[in-house]
């Protein structure tokens, strides 16, 4: 007897082969892998797999099943991986897996999922990874993931609206949730209270708007949060607490037009923030106060109009601030100071200022981006005489689309990138400038190098 350890299976133009009859591989009981990807497979008829006990992997993406029949994989108690992405499987029969305690990763994506009965689940106990991505799973309930091995859960884009208050309390072991794109409303101040093995958490693209105080301290070990698109309108002193591990945090294109004082200053672990896309009009002094880990802050996209004094300070490891396309157009004077480690600032349109002359000329704004101060853009100095230091010998500068790169030749490390340049410009000559990134030159801005 031939002793193969896997079959792949393809039948590849207009055949009509959709059932997989009852014992198709007696004859290659060593078999360890079937794949059946894109075919057309609709019906699996029972014993389908019988005499296959070493079988580890079965893959059927891309086939029409539209049923997980009962007790069809009972006989392989060996299979680790079970794969059906891309059918259209709309139901999973409560003893579906059944004798599957071995089984480590089971994948439905893009299917028509609505729910997946509890009791289904239940034997696999050793099951590391499920996904479920692209479905239509509308609520997870208590023990709908009663899985305490489990260490990956997604769920994108399905159409979860309802988590109970306890439905990770199973999953202590989880490491990554992807609960990203879905229809959910609210989290409860306990939804994450069992997670403390969570290292990535991605609830982007919901309906949330308002985060409980302290929902995500117990995740301790936490490394990235992603709340973009989440309509958050505020952040607060104790939206985050203290994530001692986090590293990035996500919490691009929402609606937040206030963060509290300190609102960070507990994560101590902090190298990213990404605030770009959302309603600030202001930074406040103290809103990355004491962020000494922090390397990159995105803050582009924003209404800003006044950036305070002292608002970057003690950002000794920032390397890169992102300021395309805020209507700054006054900095108060010692916003960048103390900065040691910036090499990129990245700013639109000239706008920012590096020497007022007199911290007044600021007061004048409202709270609308329509209303930037002219007088203040008109008192701008030139920008040779920034600082008295001047910003000569760019070589070759020519107008174009694309960014380029000059370097000066003054010893300086710092790159800004000016895009849509217009008006009159600065530069920040106490940190030092090494290299500038010039896109969409204006006339203007040719004229004055
Ligand atoms: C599993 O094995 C048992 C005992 O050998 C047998 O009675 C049963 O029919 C098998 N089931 C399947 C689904 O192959
Ligand atoms: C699910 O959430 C919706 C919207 O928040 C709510 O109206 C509904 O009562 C919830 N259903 C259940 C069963 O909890
Ligand atoms: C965060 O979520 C947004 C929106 O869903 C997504 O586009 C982005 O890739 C995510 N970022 C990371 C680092 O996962
Ligand atoms: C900046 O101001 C201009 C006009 O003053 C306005 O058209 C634009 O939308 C503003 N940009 C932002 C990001 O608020």
């Amino acid at each position: 007897m031939v002793a193969f350890a896997a079959i792949f299976i393809r039948i590849l133009t207009h055949t009509n082969v959709a059932t997989i009859p009852s014992a198709s591989f007696i004859t290659y009981p060593n078999l360890n892998y079937i794949g059946l990807k894109y075919n057309k497979i609709n019906k699996i008829e029972p014993g389908a797999f019988k005499g296959l006990s070493k079988l580890t992997t079965i893959d059927f993406t891309g086939n029409k099943l539209q049923v997980i029949e009962n007790n069809l994989y009972a006989n392989s108690t060996n299979l680790r991986k079970l794969k059906f992405d891309k059918n259209s499987i709309t139901s999973v029969k409560n003893q579906a897996f059944n004798g599957l305690h071995k089984l480590s990763m089971l994948s439905f994506s893009n299917n028509q999922l609505r729910e997946i009965p509890t009791i289904a689940l239940h034997p696999l106990s050793q099951l590391n990874t499920l996904i479920l991505d692209n479905n239509q799973l509308s609520r997870i309930d208590d023990e709908s993931f009663k899985l305490p091995n489990l260490q990956e859960l997604r769920l994108f884009h399905n159409s979860v609206m309802n988590i109970s208050d306890s439905a990770f309390k199973w999953n202590s072991n989880l490491k990554y949730l992807y609960l990203s794109k879905n229809e959910i409303t609210s989290l409860s101040a306990e939804l994450f209270q069992n997670l403390n093995n969570l290292l990535a958490l991605d609830i982007s693209n919901n309906h949330i708007a308002k985060i409980s105080n302290n929902i995500f301290a117990p995740m301790r070990n936490l490394r990235r949060l992603n709340l973009s698109y989440t309509k958050l309108t505020s952040i607060t002193k104790t939206s985050f607490g203290s994530m001692p591990n986090l590293i990035q945090l996500i919490l691009t294109n929402n609606e937040i037009s206030r963060i509290e004082d300190a609102a960070f200053t507990k994560m101590k672990s902090l190298t990213e923030i990404y605030l770009q896309g959302n309603r600030l009009t202001t930074v406040n002094s103290k809103v990355f106060i004491s962020l000494s880990t922090l390397q990159k802050l995105d803050i582009s996209n924003n209404c800003l109009y006044d950036i305070k004094n002292s608002a970057f300070k003690k950002l000794n490891n920032l390397h890169s601030l992102n300021m395309l396309r805020t209507n700054v157009t006054c900095v108060h004077k010692d916003a960048f100071v103390k900065m040691p480690n910036l090499k990129t600032l990245i700013s639109h349109s000239a706008a920012v200022c590096c020497n007022l002359p007199t911290q007044k000329s600021c007061k004048a704004y409202s709270g609308s981006c329509e209303k930037v101060n002219q007088k203040c853009h008109n008192n701008m100095p030139k920008p040779a005489l920034c600082h008295g230091r001047p910003l000569k010998s760019f070589s070759n500068v020519r107008s174009t689309s694309a960014p380029m790169v000059y370097t000066t030749t003054n010893k300086i490390q710092t790159i800004i990138k000016i895009e849509q340049t217009s008006g009159a410009w600065s530069i920040f000559a106490r940190s030092q400038v090494d290299l500038i990134i010039l896109s969409v030159l204006s006339s203007y801005f040719l004229h004055m190098v």
